[in-house]
Parts: structure tokens; C-alpha cells; sequence
């Protein structure tokens, strides 16, 4: 089958095209025919080995497909099945990968109207996205929200679905003047570059700041949006874009009222599956009835490298999906 693969961490000129196995489903896995695969930023993170990575390694952690072959233990799909998963061992890049049952969902009854291409941009953010607002954000009604790196696949979901959940006031935030205009076609209410944040929250939020904070990027932005969180303001960090994390004393968290939340899909996955499916489920289906509206671009195989160039060098304003065919 044809893959692309690396078999040593750096640039984005690491990746190749290689004709690989086709893989067998473990038992409780199953194996896909992808057509559509998502070019994730977390392929960028391990391709550059920000975490570690056995090599030689597929990237590729969203796709969609049809069910190949179902391993032991496995009820519940059947093979030619149309289905969206997230193979969290990652793989995707290629004409089929092996995948946990538990990160598949059938593209049929509620979810027979969304096609695979939207499925293969969307299984692992909007997973991501109603984890994250759910589970540890907890947005809810009249809540006044920020987004950093609102112009990434991301942004383009979490705006819309704290909208959803009723917040009053959604914020996106992005690194120039010219990725805040993109991320404003993501349904926010306001966009910003980071540079105006510190000016701009007291009169955006009735002087109150902001009662959720949506933390993908990291670097000097994790310490400086502090003074931008509402009294018992939620700080929820669920990405490190710029790859600098920054130290917290437990009593900043005392002295300040904030809370500091998290979201990991693959933590959630490996201790609660049945939540994880719900939210791979519930994040489907906003795409699927338009709630979440993510922006698309198809590639081709010699397009892989070149989406991952413009994720790392911040210049994609569309999500990246690879065609297999
Ligand atoms: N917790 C989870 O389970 C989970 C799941 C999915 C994704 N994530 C993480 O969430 C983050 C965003 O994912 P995504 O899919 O939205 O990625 P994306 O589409 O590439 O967006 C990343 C955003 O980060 C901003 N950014 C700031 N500094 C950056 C830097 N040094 N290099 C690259 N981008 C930088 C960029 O916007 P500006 O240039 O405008 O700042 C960009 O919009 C990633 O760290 C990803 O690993 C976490």
C-alpha cells in the first residue's frame, strides 16, 4: 500500500512516499481503507521529534474510509462499512491503517450525510473541541470565551461550539493582523491579534475578562493571558503549538481564583473509551448538521509536505486533507 513515511525526525523534507504492508487488525482494532486523511499538527510535532517516536513512523491521526477487517473482540461494525476514526497510534497517512474499534464511528444513520472528506478533517479536532468545552472548559451559557491560535483547525471549531453551548461572547485570537482577519470566517464574535489582547479584554468583556481561555499555542502567551481570566476564570491548555511550555506554582492558582484545566484525546481515550466515543460521535454530527464548519483543502500525496511546511511555519488557513485516491 502506499504510505507516506520517515524514518528519521526534522523538516517537513523527511517525509517520503513508500509502498508499505498493508497492516492486520490486533485484537479490538480494526483496520480501514482510507480515502481521506487529515494533516494533523501533532504529525508536525512528532515528524520534528518534539515527542518521542518509533521510527520508521506513518503520521496521520484522522481519516475516513471503509471498514477492511474487524480483529477479535471487535461487535458493532461491519467490513465495507463507511466509518471515520482516530487511530491515536497514528498511521493514517496511507491506504489503510489499523485503528482501536473505540476510536471509530459509523458515517451512517445520523451521520450518513457527512462525507468523508469533512469526516477525515474533523474526527480528531472536533473530538478535541467537545472535549475540551465539555469536559474541562465547561462553557455554558452568557460565558465570555477566548481562543488562541483561532486561524488553526482548531479555532475553526472550538468559536463556533462555545457559541453553541451558548457563550455570550467568543474571541479568537491569532498572530497577525492577517491570520485574525481568517480566523474571522470561524463565527466568532471579535478576533484579535495576540498583541491586542492585553488592550482590548476589559472593554470586550465589561471589564470582567474572560471566563474561559482556550490555551493551543503555549510559549510566552500560556503566562500572559492570566491577567485576561474572570475571577474563577477557567485556563485550559490543550496544546503547545509554539513547543515552550512555561512553570507554575500550585499557589498562583490560590492567589489568583483561576482554575487551570486540561484536555488530552489520547489520556481520555485510554481511561474512558465510552467518553471518548461520545465525543468523536457528538463532534461528528455538529459538522455533519453545520454547526462546526471547518474550511478544507484537498491534497494529493505530493502535497503532504508541503501542508506540513505551512502548519509549522504558521501559514495554513484551511485544513489539509490528503485524497488517497
Ligand atoms: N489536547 C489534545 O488532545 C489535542 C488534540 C488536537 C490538537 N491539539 C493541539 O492543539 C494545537 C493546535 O492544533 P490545530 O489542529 O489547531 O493546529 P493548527 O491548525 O496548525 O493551528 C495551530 C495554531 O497555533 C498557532 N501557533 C502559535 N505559535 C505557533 C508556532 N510556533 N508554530 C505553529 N503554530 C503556532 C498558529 O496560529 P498563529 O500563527 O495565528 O499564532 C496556528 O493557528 C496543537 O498544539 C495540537 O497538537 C491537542
Amino acid at each position: 500500500m502506499r504510505a507516506v513515511r520517515y524514518t528519521r525526525t526534522g523538516g517537513p523534507e523527511v517525509l517520503e512516499l513508500a509502498d508499505l504492508p498493508a497492516p492486520a487488525p490486533g485484537p479490538g482494532e480494526i483496520t480501514v481503507d482510507v480515502t481521506h486523511a487529515g494533516i494533523h499538527f501533532a504529525d508536525v510535532m512528532f515528524r520534528r521529534g518534539q515527542f518521542p517516536v518509533t521510527l520508521p513512523a506513518v503520521p496521520g491521526l484522522e481519516v475516513a474510509g471503509t471498514v477492511a477487517a474487524l480483529g477479535a473482540g471487535v461487535h458493532g461494525l461491519r467490513v465495507g462499512q463507511p466509518v471515520a476514526a482516530v487511530p491515536t497510534g497514528f498511521g493514517g497517512n496511507a491506504e489503510r491503517v489499523a485503528t482501536p474499534a473505540a476510536t471509530a464511528v459509523a458515517l451512517d444513520g445520523p451521520l450518513a450525510g457527512l462525507d468523508p472528506l469533512h469526516a477525515a478533517a474533523t474526527a480528531c479536532n472536533a473530538t478535541t473541541a467537545v472535549g475540551t468545552l465539555r469536559g474541562a472548559a465547561r462553557t455554558g451559557p452568557g460565558d465570555r470565551v477566548l481562543v488562541l491560535g483561532a486561524a488553526g483547525g482548531l479555532g475553526a471549531l472550538l468559536g463556533r461550539l462555545a457559541t453553541a453551548h451558548g457563550a455570550a461572547l467568543t474571541v479568537g485570537a491569532a498572530g497577525t493582523p492577517e491570520r485574525a482577519a481568517a480566523a474571522a470566517a470561524h463565527g466568532y464574535h471579535h478576533t484579535l491579534t495576540y498583541a491586542e489582547l492585553a488592550d482590548r479584554t476589559a472593554e470586550l468583556t465589561g471589564g470582567q475578562g474572560f471566563d474561559a481561555v482556550i490555551d493551543t499555542v503555549g510559549g510566552e502567551l500560556r503566562g500572559a493571558v492570566r491577567p485576561l481570566l474572570a475571577v474563577f476564570g477557567r485556563h485550559v491548555v490543550i496544546g503547545n503549538a509554539a513547543d515552550r511550555d512555561t512553570t507554575l506554582a500550585a499557589n498562583e492558582v490560590w492567589y489568583d481564583s483561576f482554575t487551570l484545566a486540561g484536555y488530552n484525546m489520547g489520556g481520555v481515550l485510554s481511561r474512558r473509551p465510552d467518553l471518548f466515543r461520545a465525543h468523536l460521535a457528538e463532534g461528528l454530527r455538529l459538522v455533519a448538521d453545520g454547526t462546526l464548519r471547518p474550511h478544507v483543502e484537498e491534497i494529493g500525496w505530493d502535497g503532504v509536505a508541503t501542508a506540513h511546511a505551512r502548519l509549522e511555519g504558521r501559514t495554513a488557513t484551511a485544513k489539509y486533507v490528503l485524497r488517497t485516491g
